[in-house]
């Protein structure tokens, strides 16, 4: 199993070499072929289609302070602050976060690197916390679970947590060959810039937790889980949710 350390520097490279594509992994935009005005505009529908949901549920009414989790290169920020009076970012990749302060410099908003916690926050911080297309890459459930129980902590009474994970990955999807490929060849000796750049390899995991675990999960930590959403996230291949919950 890959340990944090692996996890958090696979994540630097990805950062280094490709950081917009690592984000929004669309086939025509590899190699540093997005375009930074289109890659910006995809986040606006994303938080749209959460925030009425939430409005639905009768959430996110008292703006306040939210927490973006792995929030890469701040793609959702600008996006967010419609919502929101404070917009905190944290990632596990100083390299994202690099990019994340020169696309956002238009704006106030903050930028921290987290670890396998989320310790640079105190208890009861945040009136909201999103992650989106984060937590499937996590190298193992344990550690899924980790931060949702950090999630717990750093929100304020009643605050609201939202979040995106498949909840099934086909047998046949999760071999995940180009990974594996990608660390035997790291192993050998080869560089990560050949590897993407003249292979197309990449160390991106993909991993999930059955609907029905995650919600006595997030139930037996104290939440309260209010919708749980089939959406899209993952194209068509994997059965991805996004839970709506409330401390
Ligand atoms: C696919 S990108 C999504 C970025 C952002 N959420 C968005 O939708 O624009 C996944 C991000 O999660 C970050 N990440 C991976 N593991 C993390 C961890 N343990 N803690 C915080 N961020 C993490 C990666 O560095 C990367 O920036």
């Amino acid at each position: 199993m890959e340990n944090i350390e692996k996890h958090k520097q696979n994540w630097e490279k990805l950062g280094e070499l490709d950081p917009l594509w690592a984000v929004l992994s669309d086939n025509n935009k590899r190699f540093n072929n997005w375009n930074l005005e289109e890659f910006l505009a995809t986040g606006l529908s994303e938080v749209e289609n959460v925030f009425t949901v939430m409005q639905e549920l009768k959430l996110g009414q008292e703006r306040g302070r939210m927490l973006d989790f792995g929030c890469g290169v701040g793609r959702l920020a600008r996006h967010w602050l419609k919502y929101f009076d404070k917009y905190v970012g944290s990632d596990i990749s100083s390299k994202m976060l690099e990019r994340a302060l020169k696309i956002n410099q238009d704006l106030s908003v903050e930028f921290y690197e987290n670890q396998d916690d989320l310790k640079i926050f105190e208890d009861n911080k945040f009136e909201f916390i999103y992650s989106g297309i984060v937590l499937q890459h996590m190298p193992s459930r344990e550690i899924i679970k980790k931060y949702i129980l950090e999630f717990y902590r750093i929100l304020k009474e009643d605050g609201v947590l939202v979040f995106q994970l498949p909840a099934k990955i086909p047998w046949r999807f999760r071999l995940q060959p180009i990974r594996k490929v990608y660390s035997a060849l790291r192993f050998l000796g080869l560089s990560d810039d050949f590897l993407y750049n003249h292979l197309g390899l990449y160390p991106i995991k993909m991993n999930f937790i059955s609907e029905n675990d995650m919600k006595n999960f997030l139930e037996k930590v104290g939440f309260k889980v209010l919708n749980i959403k089939n959406d899209t996230y993952c194209g068509p291949n994997v059965e991805s949710r996004t839970y709506y919950c409330q401390k």
